[in-house]
């Protein structure tokens, strides 16, 4: 492995920003390269079988052009599907972004758990499973949001998007239950890497305050884990954006803070 690893993070769009900048503060000597596959997006509005078949062959062709040393499929809307067809395909090591149903049951006082993500994410078989493997006595409310991942991307392309829209996409993952509080939804799964990107939004939306569970920092522990620690060298390496589009993009300031400050090329 070369000094600084350099780490793929994928995403359908600029969602994955949310989990990079997590590994970027745990592992800010890395080399980044961060792929939006905006050509194709949104992913929450494609078949099964189209996902698998787009992304597959994409992740061989980065894999090829980048040599990462790991590749971070950011993107919860892809990882319920094709982490083992990358597995079985490529030998570098993969990180994946699936719903975090298991540390939501698991704090949930109330036992009410709503997991917000997109249609074909909260459809999918994987999903399904692990609410029955993990969901420990809790009830779990399924929310597929059909625009929150494309709100998300307009406000952080500086676009107006009104609190009227972004509450009609919320509202379904409050469930009231009984009068006295005791039975309402008390923590909700961010199970979209766009979602977090809205975070103060969506806590000032909320109809009252539940506990939000974003996976990013486990998943950047899970990236430690995976590579050797740090040599010592504390100089930033470089980062790359990479848009499958190719359309021009004027997002370099907005993008500097998910990349701990540098501007990528
Ligand atoms: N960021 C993606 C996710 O985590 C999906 C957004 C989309 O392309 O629909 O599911």
């Amino acid at each position: 492995m070369a000094l600084a690893p350099t780490i793929l993070v994928f995403d359908s769009g600029l969602g994955g920003l949310t989990v990079l900048r997590e590994i970027v503060a745990t592992r800010p000597d890395a080399h980044y390269v961060y792929v939006a596959d905006d050509a194709f997006f949104p992913y929450g509005r494609h078949g099964e079988d189209q996902i698998i078949a787009r992304v597959v062959p994409l992740i061989g062709e980065l894999i090829a052009a980048h040599t990462p040393d790991l590749v971070v499929i950011a993107c919860n809307t892809a990882s319920t599907l094709v982490m083992s067809h990358l597995r079985a395909q490529y030998l570098v090591p993969f990180v994946g972004t699936v719903p975090a149903i298991k540390p939501a049951c698991a704090q949930s006082k109330t036992k009410r758990v709503s997991v917000l993500g997109t249609r074909g994410t909260v459809n999918r078989e994987y999903t399904k499973a692990l609410i029955r493997d993990f969901a420990q006595g809790c009830e779990v409310t399924l929310v597929g949001s059909a625009e929150l991942a494309a709100l998300a991307e307009a406000a952080l392309s500086g676009v107006e998007v009104s609190d009227h829209d972004l509450s009609a996409e919320l509202a379904p993952c409050f469930i009231a239950g009984s009068e006295d509080h005791a039975a309402r939804t008390d923590t909700v799964v961010l199970a979209c890497t766009h979602y977090p990107l809205l975070m103060d939004r969506l806590v000032r939306l909320a109809p009252w305050p539940v506990g939000w569970i974003d996976p990013a920092p486990a998943i950047a522990r899970r990236v430690a884990d995976l590579l050797p620690p740090p040599n010592g060298e504390t100089d930033q390496a470089g980062a790359e954006m990479i848009f499958t589009s190719r359309r021009p993009h004027a997002l370099s300031r907005a993008l500097t803070p998910f990349f701990g400050g540098r501007i990528p090329a």
